[in-house]
């Protein structure tokens, strides 16, 4: 009895370990946006429990006047998204440009606060406006727009917010003193409770005043009691950029205070550029995530992430060496959201280009990763169209095992003027089932005046699931493919010209899933001496001089 309880056990386990988990999306992307005229862009998108979201973004309705739209939104059954209401218009000041919204949702108070920029000049400011929740129609505006910034400084934009845990939230932006060429970070506290949020407090000079630097691209995060991270690029004069944090004391809402000083976040011996830095609070303590787009030598671009560890009384401290979170596949790293999942996994999506294309044109990609080290599964596209560039994703948690990603898709141009739409995808954590191989592989014959020119069938290999799947190709022994083969695993295309000898290769043929589940298929190529040309034309020679003789 005892034996087959273990036996039971073991079986039990087993079943729990082996049973990968991941994101799958459910149906195709869904277009937003019902106005579609001129570009629609820089979604951002924020979930109010299980089944809801709200998504903002900038709507151009003239070639000077862009204002921005919202809508409320339903988890997608079967496909199909349901809207909630009808798209609103979020900006009360409708003159000129409004742009750049971000939104915070607070499900605990049913509703929802949403920050922007307004670059008209007689109306220049980090403006916002809180929304009632309404759970079958159009969100009402709770109270009225009002101004998150000081107006005592300059040029302010790049503007970001997090909810704290009392009914208060802090806008984050970068704005110039006007005596100075360099910009600042600031922040400003606002009491919701309200009916239109009110100020606590004084406006906040987040960055060293001292470093004769300018700052940038701010990032917010909540952590826990009030206690908020602002991370932000450091430019001092010289080329290389730098990603710095500040770790800030909410807890007396009137007086903020700074928890030491600045820290350096990117690594002190990258010498290259560091961009938008995006900083998040991960599980129920003080850790939070910093992610940021590093520039190399090359001038490639690839996601990084470092985790710290936080007390609250004292500077945070790195947890781990930062890592690279984006694969060397994809270069040209442009925006980057992340967001906490399930059981320590974070899901990372990037904008970028990959190898492998034709035309140059910028995708959405995805990865997950336990944020220190380790990487899980396959970096895989999150827009399934990839005949369109996408740009600014952003990723949203909603819980229960559902994420919604949104970008803008920008349309093939008409009459030389480009427009471009919100488009959104819903994924779901689901049990993955592996890839299958359906078909066999061919075997290829070919020498050195035959090349070599296969390319398999799309339907080789097939996944239950319908994950995109990506083909790796070596050697039997695993080693890699001779010099003389080019595998493009966009096209499941082998090509080149083999050396002249009589010799057979066997080559393995790997599909992966998104959840990094594989199956691998082989074939043979059998090379032959081929005649050399003297050879073949002295024999034609023959045959020729044959010929004329008979006749
Ligand atoms: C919109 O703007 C008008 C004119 O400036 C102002 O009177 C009104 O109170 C504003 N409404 C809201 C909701 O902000
Ligand atoms: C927020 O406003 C309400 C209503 O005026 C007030 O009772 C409350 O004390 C304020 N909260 C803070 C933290 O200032
Ligand atoms: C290939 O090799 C064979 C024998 O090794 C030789 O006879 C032949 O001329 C070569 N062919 C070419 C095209 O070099």
């Amino acid at each position: 009895m005892a034996f087959l309880k273990t036996t039971l056990f073991f079986f039990l386990f087993f079943i729990v370990v082996l049973t990968e988990q991941c994101p799958k999306p459910q149906g195709s992307s869904f277009q937003i946006n019902v106005h579609s005229t001129g570009n629609q862009d820089h979604p951002s998108v924020s979930a109010f429990n299980d089944y809801e979201f709200v998504c903002t973004w900038t709507s151009e309705k003239s070639s000077s006047s862009d204002d921005i739209s919202g809508q409320e939104l339903r988890w997608p059954h079967g496909g199909y998204v349901a809207t909630i209401g009808e798209e609103f218009l979020v900006n009360n000041h409708t003159n000129d440009v409004q742009n750049k919204a971000r939104l915070a949702t607070h499900f605990d108070h049913d509703m929802f606060v949403i920050i922007f920029h307004s670059e008209d000049p007689s109306y220049e400011g980090i403006y916002g406006q809180v929304y009632t929740y309404t759970e079958d129609s159009t969100p009402i505006k709770r109270g009225k727009e009002f101004q998150a910034d000081s107006g005592m400084n300059v040029d302010p934009k790049k503007d970001t917010l997090t909810l704290l845990d009392s009914k208060t939230f802090v806008a984050v932006w970068q704005a110039k003193p006007s005596d100075s060429s360099n910009a600042n970070i600031y922040s400003q506290i606002f009491n919701i409770t309200t009916t239109t949020p009110t100020k606590i407090g004084e406006e906040m000079l987040i960055n060293d005043e001292n470093d004769q630097a300018t700052h940038g691209d701010p990032s917010i995060a909540n952590l826990v009691n009030d206690m908020f991270i602002v991370a932000y690029e450091l430019q001092d004069g010289e080329e290389n950029q730098k990603i710095f944090g500040q770790a800030i004391d909410g807890s007396t809402l009137s007086d903020p205070q700074k928890i030491g000083a600045q820290f350096e976040i990117s690594s002190k011996d990258n010498e290259n550029k560091n961009l938008k830095p995006e900083v998040i609070h991960i599980g129920s303590e003080y850790q939070f995530l910093v992610s940021w787009i590093s520039q190399n030598e090359n001038e490639d671009q690839m996601v990084m992430a470092q985790l710290y560890e936080f007390d609250g009384a004292s500077q945070p401290t790195k947890l781990s060496e930062a890592f690279q979170v984006s694969t060397d596949a994809v270069t040209s790293v442009k925006k980057i959201s992340v967001a906490e999942l399930d059981s320590d996994q974070i899901f990372f999506v990037y904008q970028s280009i990959t190898d492998g294309w034709s035309d140059i044109q910028g995708s959405i990609f995805s990865i997950r990763s336990d944020g220190e080290s380790v990487r899980f599964g396959q970096e895989f596209y999150v827009n399934t169209d990839t005949s369109q560039q996408k740009e600014h994703p952003m990723v949203s948690y909603l819980g229960s095992s559902r994420i919604i990603a949104v970008w803008n898709t920008i349309n093939e141009e008409t009459d030389s003027q480009s427009t471009s739409d919100i488009e959104a995808q819903s994924y779901i954590i689901q049990n993955n089932n592996k890839p299958q191989i359906k078909n066999s592989l061919s075997e290829q014959t070919c020498s050195s005046s035959t090349e070599l020119n296969y390319q398999f069938a799309s339907d080789t290999f097939e996944d239950p699931d319908g994950d995109q799947l990506r083909y790796t190709a070596f050697l039997d022994d695993d080693s890699s493919l001779p010099d003389w083969i080019t595998f493009d695993r966009n096209e499941r295309l082998f090509t080149g010209t083999p050396p002249n000898e009589s010799t057979q290769l066997k080559i393995t043929v790997m599909a992966t899933d998104v959840c990094g589940e594989s199956v691998t298929n082989s074939f043979n190529i059998n090379l032959e001496v081929s005649p050399s040309y003297r050879v073949a034309f002295s024999s034609l020679l023959f045959l020729a001089l044959y010929l004329l003789f008979l006749f």
